[in-house]
């Protein structure tokens, strides 16, 4: 069901938010979405990045690409979508959990605080041979990367969950989603998984359980997955969050 709205949700004293964000969140503070019309991330080919193999063939390359995005990251500012959910946050505690597909730093820099990064941080480095522990590193790589190697002789790479590699933190993601009573999904195209596959998780467990989900999409178009939400609001995340999560006085408890 498509809505065009100016209401607010009703998020009770009971209800727990699962919100799961993608690349539309960020698209008003300036950074790029992944699926541009020209299938191309900033020019580059998916594999060519963001793939084990990728890296294996052409270190430089990932490491220039990650060192762009770091540069354009640093310089964006949060936009009133990311304000709204760390608004809603102070109101509702741990009651509102962030899973985000981003590896920009937005949602933190909004004041946001419950919040996990699926597929890593843009801001963090580790090694591609042991388990060295990763780091915070903001450094532009523009230096030949073979020159950057951890201790251990492997090469220093982006903290980046790739195509192919397992996103961090399932249990707890799982966890989140086998609670949640609200499900906020805001500016993703339903097509990487497991995110994508989120809603039809807590769709089943409604099905298995009796729980009660609400699940809500927001952003201009429909995702490949809109047909298995209840709501649909089209518009973009910056519009629609702070009306839609707006001060809540009954959010307390
Ligand atoms: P996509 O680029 O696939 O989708 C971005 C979505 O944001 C689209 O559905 C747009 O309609 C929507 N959008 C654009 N502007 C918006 C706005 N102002 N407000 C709300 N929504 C807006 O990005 P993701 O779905 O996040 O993974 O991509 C998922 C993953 O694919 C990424 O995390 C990345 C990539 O592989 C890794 O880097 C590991």
């Amino acid at each position: 069901m498509t809505h065009k709205t100016n209401h607010k949700l009703h998020i009770g004293s009971n209800d727990r938010v699962f919100v799961l964000t993608g690349a539309g969140i960020s698209a008003e503070s300036g950074l790029a979405t992944f699926r541009g019309s020209d299938g191309l991330w900033e020019g580059e080919r998916v594999e060519d990045v963001a793939s084990p193999r990728g890296w294996k063939r052409d270190p430089e390359r990932v490491w220039r690409f990650y060192s762009l995005r770091r540069k354009a990251a640093a310089a964006a500012q949060p936009n009133p979508a990311h304000l709204a959910l760390a608004s809603a946050e102070r109101r509702l505690g741990d009651r509102l959990f962030i899973c985000t597909q981003n590896v920009d730093d937005l949602h933190e820099r909004a004041g946001s605080r419950n919040v996990v990064h699926m597929h890593g941080e843009l801001f963090q480095s580790c090694c591609d041979s042991c388990t060295l522990e990763p780091f915070a590193d903001t450094r532009l790589y523009e230096i030949r990367a073979d020159h950057l190697r951890c201790e251990c002789g492997g090469r220093i790479r982006p903290n980046i969950v790739w195509f192919g590699e397992v996103p961090f933190y399932m249990e707890l993601i799982l966890e989140e989603l086998g609670r949640c009573t609200v499900m906020l999904v805001v500016g993703t195209s339903g097509v990487v998984q497991p995110a994508a596959s989120f809603v039809h998780w807590v769709n089943q467990r409604q099905q298995d359980s009796g729980s009660s989900v609400r699940t809500y999409y927001i952003g201009p178009e429909h995702p490949a997955n809109a047909s298995a939400f209840t709501h649909v609001y089209e518009g973009s995340a910056g519009e629609l969050l702070p009306r839609l999560l707006g001060d809540q006085k009954q959010d307390k408890g």
